[in-house]
């Protein structure tokens, strides 16, 4: 059982991040869950009161609206609460071309799964070293591997995710705190709709639950492990563009994201 701590966790209204929020509910941690999507936060708050007895409190946040990453920090400092666990989950992609996406949408991508990420980072990171304690756990994709035709600006977000976490996880070696990658590959989620893929056969047998993905990325942080890749087929579909000619994942990606 790990000392008693608060967890922030964004993206808890759904998918991987509501997993991962159970999985640290599970430890006994008080989490601070955030989202949007406030009635969402305010259910599983009861059940995992009822189910561990935790202190929970929900922020119902758009991340990628400016400023709101400054008032969340402010407003837990003024509280006086400290976050030993941040959990950057939050996330969404756009399938399509790029000319032809929604510029605005492409702009939210980017402010929300990088600039949001990066500056929550940086708020909540210092406190935790001075406190030689916590840690970072950011959730990326097996797309941060390779370019993505179709939903290029959405893999470029999860490399930026991967080669920062890894980044930082150096620069912490020695100060009490670590910073580990989730990479998913296809989890059933909320994700597909909002991406603009049609449910289909071929994602379904690939994908896997949320509940793995997150069992995968808590135990990974626990055990402050760098990068992990949750399931076989995906660590070795990770590995592979290291070592195929460059213009090979491009088209295999291209493929299936069509
Ligand atoms: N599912 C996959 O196949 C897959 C694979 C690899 C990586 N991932 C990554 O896993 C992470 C979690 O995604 P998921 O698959 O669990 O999808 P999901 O079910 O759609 O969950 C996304 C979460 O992010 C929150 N969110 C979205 N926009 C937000 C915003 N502007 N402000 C605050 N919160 C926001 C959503 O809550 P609200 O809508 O309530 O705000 C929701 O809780 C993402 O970073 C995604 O890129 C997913």
């Amino acid at each position: 059982m790990p000392p008693s701590e608060t967890v922030l966790v964004t993206g808890a209204s759904s998918g991987i991040g509501l997993e991962l929020a159970k999985f640290f509910a599970a430890d006994r941690s008080a989490l601070i869950l955030v989202a949007r999507r406030g009635e969402r936060l305010d259910a599983l708050t009861k059940d995992l009161k009822a189910a561990h007895g935790i202190e929970v409190r929900t922020i119902a946040k758009d991340l990628a609206a400016p400023g709101a990453v400054e008032e969340i920090h402010e407003s837990l400092k003024n509280r006086g609460v400290a976050v030993d666990v941040l959990v950057n989950n939050a996330g969404f992609g756009k399938q399509g071309r790029f000319h032809e996406i929604d510029a605005a949408q492409q702009s939210e991508m980017i402010r929300l799964n990088v600039l949001a990420l990066t500056d929550l980072t940086r708020a909540f990171l210092p406190a935790m070293i001075a406190r030689r304690k916590g840690g970072i756990l950011n959730v990326a994709s097996t797309a941060s591997f390779q370019p993505g035709p179709m939903m290029s600006v959405y893999y470029a977000t999860k490399a930026y995710v991967l080669f920062f976490t890894e980044g930082i996880a150096e620069e912490l070696k020695g100060t009490g705190v670590t910073a580990t990658c989730l990479c998913p590959g296809p989890t059933r989620t909320e994700f597909m709709a909002r991406a603009g893929f049609k449910a289909s056969n071929a994602f379904e047998s690939a994908a896997m639950s949320a509940e793995r993905a997150a069992r995968k990325g808590h135990r990974a942080f626990r055990r402050g492990k760098v990068v992990a890749i949750p399931g076989f087929v995906n660590t070795l579909g990770s590995l592979l563009p290291r070592f195929a000619p460059r213009w090979l994942p491009r088209k295999v990606t291209k493929f299936l994201n069509s």
